[in-house]
């Protein structure tokens, strides 16, 4: 079956390249909505790169799975904020409405061109080998590998992170989690894969960062959940997206950018959600995705 359903211009690959941004920017919309997750997206899309790189993928799969841990959470777009940006642990009513995430991004997906290439990874990363799962209770076997792979990664940095309600954990203690549940939550082989890149340090990278080489900052109420754009600079401010505070960056006694409280609080319009447009072009120019988003016209 043909990718790229568009009979004109059908060897332009800025066309993909565009429909994919569309795609992304969407996606962006989500994680600026949810004041609790800076930066998950791109972590949950390195570490699926890494690992399905480390699995010894081809780079087709690797440019893809990349992709779709970036759109994994689309669907959370249609969940309501009260439920999206609840400080609390969440009821089982609310966690019900959580679980219709996947399929209404799986909807949402449906009509896009390259809705073929993502709806693994949106649909089914928070299946179960043991069928405990969610939206389709899917066993090991059927769970696609897309989805696999991301929902490893997608956990691993839901346990690393920080939420109003507790601290992130070390990095370790995740791990072993992950190892306890290898054949239950989690697919065995690209487990045993996930584990192993501990000894290469590039998780050490990814958690606790919102972009390559770009640590989250320290927000003194909050604790980490500042992210700052590649682009920004001294004197540039930012907002705690949990309590609203202003920081303005500044550079730290070891010449590494820190943020300073200003005392302000943000108004409604510091805090409407903005796509890094940036980060999602360096992203899609990344020479293993623009070759794979040329694959797709050329068949
Ligand atoms: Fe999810």
């Amino acid at each position: 079956m043909p990718l790229w359903p568009f009979t004109h211009r059908r060897h332009d690959p800025n066309d993909a390249q565009q429909l994919m941004h569309t795609l992304l920017a969407m996606a962006w919309v989500v994680e600026a909505r949810d004041p609790y997750t800076g930066g998950h997206l791109w972590r949950v899309s390195r570490l699926a790169e890494t690992l399905a790189r480390r699995a010894g993928l081809g780079e087709r799969d690797i440019a893809r799975i990349a992709v779709g841990g970036f759109l994994h959470d689309l669907g959370k777009v249609g969940i309501p904020d009260a439920i999206l940006r609840k400080p609390d642990r969440l009821t089982d009513d609310e966690f019900d409405i959580i679980r219709t995430h996947p399929a209404i991004g799986a909807r949402l997906l449906a009509g896009h061109p390259l809705a073929a290439l993502a709806v693994d990874a949106v649909l089914s990363h928070h299946e179960r080998p043991d069928g405990k799962g969610y939206p389709a209770a899917l066993g090991a076997d059927d769970i696609p590998r897309d989805a696999r792979i991301i929902g490893i990664c997608d956990a691993f940095d839901a346990m690393t992170s920080t939420r109003p309600y507790r601290k992130g954990m070390p990095i370790e203690t995740a791990l072993n989690i992950i190892r306890e549940n290898l054949g239950a939550q989690f697919d065995t082989r690209f487990g045993e894969h996930f584990l192993n890149l501990a000894d290469t340090g590039v998780l050490e990278h990814i958690a606790g960062h919102a972009d390559d080489g770009i640590p989250l900052l320290d927000c003194m109420m909050c604790g980490p959940t500042l992210v700052a754009r590649r682009e920004q600079t001294t004197g540039d401010t930012l907002f705690c997206p949990q309590c609203s505070g202003e920081y303005r960056l500044a550079t730290g006694p070891k010449g590494q950018l820190e943020a300073r409280q200003t005392g302000r609080v943000a108004s409604a319009a510091d805090l409407a959600p903005v796509a890094d447009s940036a980060l999602i072009e360096r992203f899609l120019n990344g020479a293993a995705r623009s070759a794979w988003a040329s694959g797709i016209i050329d068949g």
